[in-house]
């Protein structure tokens, strides 16, 4: 308790120089790179050709009745499967120095399991590298952005630990053949949201229903899962490849709804265990926060459980996980008010942490219902990760907008979100001391935005998603976005 209510009076006092809402002038150190990026299933499309096998999302957007808002998939998408040309000249226009991309499981192994290489998908991969090079942009790889093969699903997916072995499989195969000119990994990205939305709501892919115990294994198993292809590469490639993995983790900043309450300072403590230090405290202490594991202790002994609900680490993994990090990725977009629950918020995930999260209805809107601009919440919960975790090097590795409907290419409310968002990442570089090293816009282009398909536009390009050609023009953002990025910030 002491450590965590002085981590906020820090916060709050390195705060308190530069007031919420100014602007301040500057540039970040010259070692900050900036970068922009998309997801396979969002964008390659391609569903079925070439040899790829499916997967969960491909599975999940063909069933019926369609559990997506616009009954859309993601088998034509953006096409970037046959535009990656095109794409890589778009990420040079923005002014950015890496672009972030993730590998289709199942393009390079259709099955899922390492038996059956498909030479097309690693065709497909180099020539999106290599155009990449070309234009002078580094690539940056995220092996797993939630597209898991639908024959290891079948399998349990996450719930079954046999996936670690598959995943460090599959990180070994895209570290021999891509890691001559790829630096830098992150092996999952939002693993949270795989395992509460498709293994607990069951809203996203898989669509697991189940709330009280399988977010729980996924969210073990991955972590398990991430450490094997961490060490795979320190064991097997570090030397000779010399790069960094890490793994991604996102976050909202939760601000107690009254700062003078202590039940609320404590559920906004809860809350951001829950989110960010479910991963980030085995990867830096070996184990689950303090916090989590006495709730969901607690409470399975209450449901009469002889087991804990949530499984621990032996010393084989709790050694194998700790450390396993050479970067943190920060995934970060709004804020959100925190009270501990006056009732009982449910069973399983939502009731072990007893925190009730909602938005001020006066931040302003944008065209996601859980998407509020609130920049100075970014500033906040970098420096509750450099305070929680030892100042960890981050990267941000998402931050973005989505359109109100109908602004098409004059989307100003995104200027006017990333001017605010990336100004108080400036404050957090130059005035708090947060370790970030980079950061990354979501996204390069729009495209298929998970369970609201086409509904949501988070693209610095606007995308015509009627005709075939795809055709991709750039929005108001990008002239805005390339002049920060050129200029390493906000100079005078
Ligand atoms: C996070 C996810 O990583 C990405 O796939 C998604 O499109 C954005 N958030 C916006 O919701």
């Amino acid at each position: 308790v002491f450590n965590y209510l002085l981590s906020f009076l820090i916060a709050y006092w390195n705060t308190e120089s530069v007031a919420e809402d100014e602007f301040i002038y500057g540039q970040f150190p010259s070692y900050f790179r900036w970068g922009i990026g998309t997801s396979s299933y969002q964008v390659e499309g391609a569903w079925n050709l070439d040899g790829k096998g499916e997967n969960i999302w491909d599975n999940f957007t063909h069933s019926t009745p369609s559990p997506i808002k616009d009954g859309s998939t993601g088998d034509f998408a953006c096409d970037s499967y046959h535009k990656y040309e095109e794409d890589s000249k778009l990420v040079k226009s923005i002014g950015v120095d890496f672009y972030r991309f993730s590998i289709s499981w199942s393009r390079i192994l259709p099955l899922g399991t390492k038996e059956k290489v498909n030479q097309a998908g690693i065709d497909y991969y180099n020539n999106l590298i290599n155009s990449l090079i070309h234009h002078e942009i580094t690539p940056v790889i995220s092996i797993h952005h939630w597209d898991l093969p639908m024959p290891l699903q079948n399998k349990g997916g996450w719930t079954n630990e046999e996936m670690i072995e598959h995943f460090g499989d599959f990180a070994r195969i895209l570290y021999a053949n891509f890691g001559d000119r790829v630096k830098q990994w992150f092996t999952f990205n939002e693993a949270w949201v795989i395992c509460v939305m498709g293994y607990g709501d069951g809203i996203f892919a898989p669509g697991v229903k189940e709330i009280t115990e399988t977010p729980y294994t996924c969210i073990h198993t991955i972590l398990k899962a991430h450490a094997q292809a961490y060490r795979i590469y320190d064991l097997e490639f570090r030397d000779e490849q010399q790069g960094q993995v890490g793994i991604t983790i996102d976050s909202g900043w939760l601000e107690p709804s009254d700062p003078n309450k202590l039940e609320d300072i404590e559920a906004s403590e809860r809350a951001l265990q829950f989110k960010f230090g479910m991963f980030a405290s085995p990867i830096v202490f070996g184990k689950y926060p303090d916090i989590v594991r006495k709730s969901v202790d607690e409470r399975s002994k209450q449901e009469g459980r002889s087991t804990s609900r949530l499984p621990s680490f032996d010393k084989y993994w709790t050694d194998y996980i700790k450390g396993s990090y050479d970067f943190i990725g920060l995934n970060h977009y709004s804020s959100y008010l925190v009270t501990s629950a006056s009732s009982d918020p449910g069973p399983g995930w939502y009731g072990d942490q007893n925190a009730v999260t909602f938005q001020d209805p006066s931040w302003p809107e944008t065209g996601s219902t859980w998407l509020r601009p609130v920049p100075w919440g970014f500033r906040k919960v970098l420096n509750w990760i450099k305070n929680t975790f030892n100042n960890p090097p981050l990267i941000v590795t998402e931050n973005g907008y989505s359109d109100l409907p109908d602004v098409g290419l004059n989307d100003y409310g995104r200027i006017e979100y990333y001017k605010g968002y990336i100004n108080n990442l400036l404050k957090a570089v130059i005035i708090d001391g947060c370790n970030v090293r980079g950061y990354s816009a979501w996204s390069l282009m729009d495209n298929f935005e998970w369970a609201s398909g086409y509904t949501e536009r988070f693209g610095l390009h606007w995308v015509n998603f009627t005709d075939p050609s795809r055709e991709r023009i750039p929005k108001e953002s990008v002239k805005y976005l390339r002049k920060v990025f050129l200029s390493n910030g906000f100079p005078k």
